[in-house]
């Protein structure tokens, strides 16, 4: 795991914005592993802006999102499609044939499931994974206790979730119990993974994740077993943390120091 800490959540998003940009660079037919969250809004506006700036076209890119709640249409406004399409594919020139997510309200939630992963099977595998972190240790939708193995299913949701959640959701709008996410084995099979945590509430899980027990308890410490995976950290995200200097003396403030 490369751990880069940065002083601010602005810096740790800029980071995560531009090794987008250069992937989408160094290979304009990309595929995508995009997630959901309040910390990927900053990540899609960097995108967008840059897109609008021309420093990028995401018109080669293909996507996979990592999940969707069971019983919502893409339409609905609640939903991870209405989320992407808000905060980043209308933004840009992506094109919506190529941009994946799990059919929430399919009639087989279980056969959707299945047919999302053979779908990530035929296209994959995925050349750069982004992913944020629940506080509970989460990836995609991967609640603790999820097989470290596991593949496209449906999950059901803990309440700490739910909770976490609920704010994208209208009052009086029970948000949906369950929902279709990509496995840990199919995390595991991007070429490369980028996770970007911020703020405090994420510090203890940010803490398991790199230095804990490799188990399902806290399902992204399995990023340990990935041999090309980036955390990408401000500040307070890191501040659990025991092997600080460690990082720092690695990566000052970040970046990459040159050996010597
Ligand atoms: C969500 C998503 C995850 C995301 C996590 C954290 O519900 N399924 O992909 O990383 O929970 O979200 P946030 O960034 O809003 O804290």
């Amino acid at each position: 795991m490369r751990v880069l800490i940065f002083e601010t959540s602005e810096l740790a998003v800029d980071r995560v914005v531009r090794a987008v940009v250069e992937q989408i660079e160094r290979k304009p037919a990309s595929i995508l592993g995009l997630a959901t969250g309040g910390t990927m809004e900053p990540v899609y506006d960097g995108l967008s802006a840059a897109y609008r700036s021309g420093s990028v076209s995401l018109a080669g890119v293909t996507s996979f999102n990592l999940d969707e709640y069971v019983g919502l249409s893409p339409e609905h406004s609640c939903s991870f499609a209405a989320f992407m399409r808000e905060k980043l594919f209308d933004r840009t020139d992506m094109r919506s044939n190529r941009a994946n997510l799990p059919v929430g309200n399919a009639v087989d939630p279980d056969a959707e499931a299945a047919r999302y992963d053979a779908l990530i099977s035929e296209l994959g595998p995925i050349d750069l994974q982004l992913l944020g972190i629940g506080a509970n240790g989460h990836i995609g939708f991967n609640e603790p206790t999820s097989s470290l193995r596991s593949r496209t299913r449906v999950k059901t949701l803990t309440r700490a979730t739910l909770e976490a959640n609920k704010r994208f959701f209208a009052d009086g709008e029970t948000p949906p119990k369950y929902a279709i996410t990509v496995g840990i084995q199919n995390i595991l099979e991007a070429k490369s993974i980028l996770l970007l945590a911020t703020g405090s509430a994420k510090a203890k899980a940010v803490a398991t994740m790199i230095e804990g027990p490799l188990g399902s308890y806290c399902p992204a410490t399995a990023l340990q077993m990935h041999a090309d995976t980036t955390i990408v950290l401000d500040r307070e995200a890191a501040a659990e943390l025991t092997l600080t200097d460690y990082y720092s003396q690695v990566h000052p403030d970040g970046q990459d120091a040159p050996y010597g």
